[in-house]
């Protein structure tokens, strides 16, 4: 008799029946479609397809073609298999490198192709700068075919099978990406899955009026839109108020949960999912070994919510990775999800997303150095920086977006700091308004409604260079300087991979030309994606200048810490410190432990509870007895007995 999907999905022995069933229904079309690599592809699906069929009936069991859009993906992940290139086969089948993250020599970056290279060709060119550095994975930012020129710096993707001519052809990447391979870096693309442009086939068609492509979006009547509207948080408020844009056709309200040109898609029509995950397997044969779910947040919109971090948002995404299991086994996910601490957790695990960016202690260590205390610092992540074992967290002290203070408000208020006030203090100091500032940043996104606010700026401008350039004050740029290697230590030691962001490695300060371009003026954190010619990297050899100082001291916390294996896999211990200016944590691996002590002040701090033992810190080779220990500003010890 046939189950309903209820029965189902409450018995796990049902679903396993369920989908043993239907790997036998579907097997020899599936055979075909998988040539020769069915028999990997078959021991794959046999084992994952429980899991998948799981979650596509929880997520698509009301609609009444399920079982037929769920054939339909079964067929494309047979199909994507067959075409996946032999080197990538290879990987799929080395279980035990997935855990390459975990490595004291892992080290990431991110780079605008054109502003790092100009083309793919340049960038291949490159790669001998990338191996100095120590890079072993790299996350080319959004080159896909986009609108012109405004495409919310590649965010809002036309073609996901095609690249902007200008950096080169989708074939050139591919190469460029097994170029990559072969040199032991990991390429990283985007998954922007939550919108595509106004300009993708698909919204054309569905523009066009086009029924079936209509329902890949949202064309809501303006009661349908009130349904929501106002439980929605809005992205970019400057630009415009709202999470809908008009058809002015239809008249209908269009999703568009950033700019007007990124159409949201509507993840409850099951045919936008296998769509997607045809891309998204694609984009992992063209060499991708990770891809960064963009805005992951926000993919799955139920009404009277706040349409961010829903239940099924995690379901989706578990789906997604479900899917890479089968057919793209190598395949890891990295999780942008740019939300509230106890959110962002949720999306690590195995099953979902292995890597995640770690937006707070991103905004917490910028939060330290201003107010150049540590305890918020130390309570937050003393409460979410433990993830599974088997995932890690990217570290990262920049990136091409703003700066957003996501801490939460509940640790704020129990250390007596009004949550409210302190983000505006924080936006204050980083954009140079607040008495005694060293920033220099720039404010992105005033909401007049909410008073939010967010910074953007390069590395070097925020830590206090470019303000210190400017005076021509010594002592400021040798703090300046101390605060980038203070923050490079942290994102190097803390667990997890560190992700640096291309220019900051060298201290590129902020680019204000961005003010004088009309299509780029209303977003500002134009200010810090910059471009990076080849006379700056010659810099990095410099002994005098400070882009060269820069370079040379992240060279040396990078080469230290890839000696020492406990900063690779391990586990961190956030302590409680005697000295509210101090930081310290600790790595722990096999026995042994490297103790992390940062001082947050430019003025000398005690330590005064070392542990008994005789401590070597292996960033300068100097030994340390007896229980207090006293650090310079800003100074930075990793000490080990
Ligand atoms: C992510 C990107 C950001 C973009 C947004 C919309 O947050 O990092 O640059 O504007 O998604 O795609
Ligand atoms: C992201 C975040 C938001 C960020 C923005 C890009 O998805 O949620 O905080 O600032 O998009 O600017």
């Amino acid at each position: 008799m046939q189950k309903t999907t209820a029965q189902l999905l409450e018995n796990p022995q049902l679903l396993q029946l369920e989908s043993d069933k239907l790997l036998k229904r579907f097997s020899s079309s599936l055979k075909t479609l998988a040539k020769q690599s069915f028999p990997a592809f078959q021991s794959r699906l046999q084992q994952v397809l429980p899991k998948l069929l799981q979650l596509y009936l929880t997520l698509y069991g009301n609609q009444y073609d399920c079982y037929y859009q769920l054939e339909q993906l079964l067929k494309l992940l047979a199909k994507s298999s067959a075409q996946r290139p032999d080197y990538l086969q290879q990987q799929d089948l080395q279980q035990e490198q997935q855990h390459w993250h975990q490595s004291a020599q892992a080290l990431g970056a991110a780079c605008y192709v054109d502003l790092f290279a100009d083309n793919f060709e340049g960038l291949a060119n490159r790669i001998p700068y990338l191996q100095q550095t120590g890079i072993n994975y790299l996350h080319l930012m959004p080159l896909f075919k986009a609108p012109v020129p405004n495409s919310d710096g590649g965010y809002a993707v036309s073609d996901y099978r095609d690249t902007m001519p200008e950096l080169g052809t989708m074939p050139q990447l591919a190469l460029l990406m097994q170029q990559l391979h072969q040199q032991g870096i990991k390429p990283v693309l985007d998954f922007v899955f939550n919108h595509t442009s106004d300009e993708h086939r698909w919204a054309k068609l569905a523009k066009a009026g086009n029924a079936e492509y209509r329902d890949y979006y949202f064309f809501l009547t303006e009661q349908e839109r009130d349904q929501f509207a106002p439980c929605l948080r809005e992205i970019f408020p400057e630009i415009r108020r709202g999470c809908f844009t008009q058809d002015p056709d239809s008249k209908c309200w269009i999703w568009t949960t950033f700019n007007s040109f990124q159409w949201d898609l509507n993840y409850a029509n099951p045919q936008v999912f296998n769509a997607m995950a045809e891309e998204m397997l694609f984009l992992s044969n063209q060499g991708a070994a990770v891809l960064r779910l963009d805005a992951l947040a926000f993919v799955w919109k139920e009404a009277g919510t706040g349409c961010e971090n829903l239940p099924k948002a995690h379901l989706l995404i578990q789906a997604f990775n479900a899917v890479a299991r089968i057919a793209a086994p190598a395949l890891q996910f990295k999780s942008e999800a740019i939300v509230h601490p106890d959110e962002v957790v949720k999306y690590i695990a195995p099953g979902e997303c292995q890597l995640s960016y770690n937006p707070l202690l991103m905004a917490l260590l910028w939060n330290s150095l201003a107010t150049r205390k540590t305890r918020l610092l130390s309570e937050s992540l003393r409460r979410r920086f433990e993830i599974d074992p088997h995932c890690s967290w990217v570290n990262y002290i920049r990136c091409h977006d703003d700066i957003g203070w996501t801490f939460d408000d509940e640790v704020a208020r129990q250390l007596g700091i009004n949550p409210d006030h302190h983000r505006q203090f924080l936006n204050q100091f980083y954009t140079g308004q607040f008495p005694g500032s060293f920033a220099k940043g720039v404010p992105f996104q005033q909401n007049p409604v909410t008073g939010d606010c967010r910074v953007a700026g390069m590395l070097a401008s925020l830590a206090g260079v470019e303000q210190a350039q400017l005076e021509g004050h010594a002592l400021h740029l040798q703090h300046a300087l101390a605060r980038i290697y203070l923050l490079n230590s942290v994102i190097l030691s803390i667990g997890g991979l560190p992700l640096l962001y291309m220019g900051d490695e060298l201290g590129l300060l902020n680019d204000y030309s961005y003010q004088e371009d009309p299509v780029k003026k209303d977003d500002s954190r134009w200010v810090n994606r910059v471009k990076l010619d080849s006379q700056q990297l010659l810099a990095a050899q410099s002994k005098t200048s400070s882009s060269g100082q820069i370079y040379q001291q992240l060279q040396h916390l990078i080469t230290t810490r890839a000696s020492l294996p406990e900063t690779g896999s391990g586990t961190t211990r956030i302590l409680t410190s005697d000295n509210p200016h101090l930081f310290s944590y600790q790595r722990e691996l096999a026995g042994k432990t490297l103790l992390c002590l940062v001082n947050f002040s430019e003025q000398p701090q005690l330590c005064q509870q070392l542990p008994a033992g005789l401590w070597v810190d292996q960033l300068t080779g100097q030994h340390y007895q007896g229980s207090v220990v006293q650090l310079s500003a800003y100074q930075v010890l990793w000490l080990r007995r």
